[in-house]
């Protein structure tokens, strides 16, 4: 880690060689031009404004412009792995939902991937004879995977234009629309802010460790923040973390007062949606599931990044990689407690959620019917999302209700978090 100097501001000779001549032609990517020059003329950039770039640039993005999720792909997900996931998940729902509310409800999935989940659940939906009260709305940020979601789920699909006026009166916030071959409607929306206000069960599933994060490191002149500066090297000008001088506005907004921990990732994209989600819940009524690799506020350095299913330097080839960091679930609970707006159950692991929810029994029930080929298949595909040395213990779950709920889920216990909150 080196120290951040300014020494390149101004350096305008380099940044036009930069923007105009063949000087680029062997850089990896437009991603990368965009970010060089914008350092260069700017100054460091912090962390969370690489991997926003990275991950979301509408027109060079990792997630707006590739299909990378699953074995073909940089990193797979449970979904992807086994179908005993999404059917035990829709069990849970369905579950849930019933004690609350035999009315119809909005099933909203944060960040879908390539639909698997959500496939897998209105599956069993159908087999449950409830698909006739919900309806489906994705909140997805990349058009290349919302296609991908559109094809596996519906029989048509169009996009819509946006259209927002003041009183919300026929105002049209989802940038697509579908409908399965079942009849269940699907919408999608870049934010979560355009999903309408109405009773909803959201799910999110890996999508929060895709945020950006900012970092912190305690020095012996206080916090600092680990930005984003290039090596200016004319023959091989590469990107590297570099402590800003002083403590930046981050360091003064995001870390508490009380930190323990000697370096730190906040993720406030993570904590305006979780904050959204809360108000949501509490007024509009509703649940949600979070499910994703975390931690309890204790951990710190997590940030990494993944190519063809291996570990990667984050900051090599920029937009070729997945980039993520371990959510923090502590966090996320004191913002959805607070002022009594919602009460909170886990984080347990992945585990022990699946197991207490019955996938062994599922297991037995298609092993039944499989080939031996499928037989194996499904094996390791369970043993992938439930074993304690696989995905079982690292990926965590936590589920989020409305404080008025609290007397009811007493009485009835939330599945999976049985003696939990
Ligand atoms: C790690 S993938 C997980 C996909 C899926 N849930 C799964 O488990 O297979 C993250 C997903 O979140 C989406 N995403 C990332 N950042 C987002 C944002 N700011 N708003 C909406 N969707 C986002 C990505 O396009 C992708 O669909």
């Amino acid at each position: 880690m080196s120290m951040y100097t300014r020494q390149h501001y101004g350096n305008f000779t380099l940044l036009k060689r930069l923007c105009s001549s063949n000087y680029l032609d062997r850089k990896t990517s437009d991603l990368y031009r965009q970010l060089y020059a914008k350092i260069l003329a700017c100054g460091p950039i912090t962390l969370a404004e690489y991997m926003k770039e990275i991950l979301t640039h509408p027109t060079v993005g990792y997630y707006t412009t590739k299909d990378t999720i699953g074995q073909r792909g940089d990193f797979t997900t449970s979904p992807e792995i086994s179908q005993l996931f999404g059917e035990i998940i829709a069990v849970w729902i369905i579950n849930e939902w019933r004690k609350i509310t035999k009315e119809s409800i909005q099933l909203v999935e944060l960040g879908p991937g390539r639909g698997t989940l959500i496939s897998d659940i209105l599956r069993v939906f159908k087999k449950l004879n409830v698909l006739d009260k919900i309806s489906v709305h994705l909140v997805e940020v990349s058009p290349v995977l919302s296609m991908i979601q559109a094809k596996k789920l519906c029989i048509e699909s169009k996009n819509s234009e946006l259209k927002v006026n003041e009183n919300q009166k026929n105002s049209v916030t989802h940038y697509r629309e579908g409908v399965t071959k079942d009849g269940v409607k699907i919408y999608w929306y870049y934010s979560i802010n355009d999903v309408p206000r109405e009773f909803s069960i959201f799910i999110a599933q890996e999508f929060f460790d895709a945020l950006p994060i900012h970092k912190f490191q305690k020095t012996d002149k206080g916090w600092r923040e680990i930005l984003v500066d290039i090596i200016q090297e004319v023959k091989q000008e590469k990107f590297r973390y570099v402590l800003s001088q002083m403590p930046t506005a981050a360091c003064k907004v995001y870390l508490s007062p009380n930190e323990k921990r000697e370096h730190v990732e906040v993720s406030p994209q993570c904590s305006i949606i979780i904050d959204y989600m809360s108000q949501f819940l509490w007024e509009c009524g509703g649940f949600a599931l979070v499910i994703d690799y975390g931690h309890e506020g204790e951990k710190t350095d997590t940030f990494r990044a993944f190519y063809q299913h291996k570990l990667h330097d984050p900051l090599l080839n920029p937009g070729t990689a997945d980039l993520t960091a371990d959510v923090d679930f502590s966090l996320m609970k004191e913002i959805a407690e607070k002022d009594n707006r919602l009460i909170t159950f886990g984080p347990v692991t992945q585990r022990k959620f699946l197991k207490s929810l019955g996938i062994d029994l599922r297991l037995k029930m298609i092993l039944q019917n499989a080939t031996n080929v499928q037989k194996q298949q499904i094996e390791s595909g369970y043993h992938m999302i439930t074993d304690e040395d696989k995905m079982g213990n690292c990926f965590q779950v936590l589920s989020f209700f409305p404080f008025v709920l609290k007397d009811h889920l007493k009485k009835w216990p939330v599945a999976g978090f049985e003696n939990q909150g």
